[in-house]
């Protein structure tokens, strides 16, 4: 099984309130489309989440009625990015079923407290594509809190051992600095812990490319 992330980096204009890459998603999905064998799919939000998420704090949680209604615009946002990636899976040959967070999963102050897989499982043994994203979700000590697709992998990683997850980003790999505003960005051709160790302590590592599957 291969378990791919579409950054929202590359599926979007990050900068730009709900704006698409037509063709970049066109590519992404031809692409997963030519992997043999099961494949899980998780996107990013990218400007469908990031911009209003960030501009209304929704990751602090609270239900009043502001921060609702703006947790309800995201939600509305992610899925509507959604269909454009299930669509252009579908045409590209898949089957592709989105699973929304939001109906599986429940955080507890940021960090997962149930999640069930089994709708990913159950899909997935028919021959069906999973397709799941960046959400808002509810957070049993915040109310409501961000899911991004990158913990959806974790999550994924974890239940269905996949042979690789791969990270699909606008950068092409992990770096010791950001290339996109440092020359002296090292590409790093292997990662272990050491340099997560390395990032945590603040040498920073950034990008993503390929983690083996455990
Ligand atoms: C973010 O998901 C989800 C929301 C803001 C609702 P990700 O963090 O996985 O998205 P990208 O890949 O960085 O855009």
């Amino acid at each position: 099984m291969l378990l791919v992330k579409f950054g929202g980096s590359v599926l979007t204009d990050k900068d730009r309130l709900r704006t698409p890459r037509p063709a970049a998603i066109r590519r992404l999905a031809a692409e997963a489309a030519a992997v043999r064998g099961p494949l899980l799919v998780v996107h990013g939000a990218g400007s469908f989440g990031h911009i209003l998420a960030a501009r209304h704090r929704l990751n602090e949680g609270g239900t009043a009625p502001a921060r609702r209604a703006a947790a309800a615009r995201v939600q509305a946002d992610v899925r509507e990015l959604d269909r454009l990636v299930v669509e252009a899976l579908n045409r590209a040959g898949l089957s592709a079923v989105p699973i929304p967070p939001a109906a599986v999963l429940v955080l507890d102050d940021g960090n997962v407290s149930t999640v069930d897989v089994t709708g990913f499982l159950e899909f997935s043994s028919m021959g069906f594509t999973p397709v799941t994203f960046g959400d808002v979700v509810r957070d049993r000590r915040r109310g409501i809190s961000i899911c991004s697709g990158d913990l959806m992998m974790l999550e994924l990683a974890r239940a269905f051992r996949p042979d690789r997850a791969v990270f699909a980003a606008d950068v092409d790999g992990l770096f010791t600095a950001d290339p996109k505003r440092r020359k002296s960005a090292r590409l790093l051709e292997t990662v272990g812990p050491k340099d997560f160790r390395d990032a945590l302590s603040g040498r920073r590592v950034v990008g993503t490319r390929i983690v083996r599957g455990p």
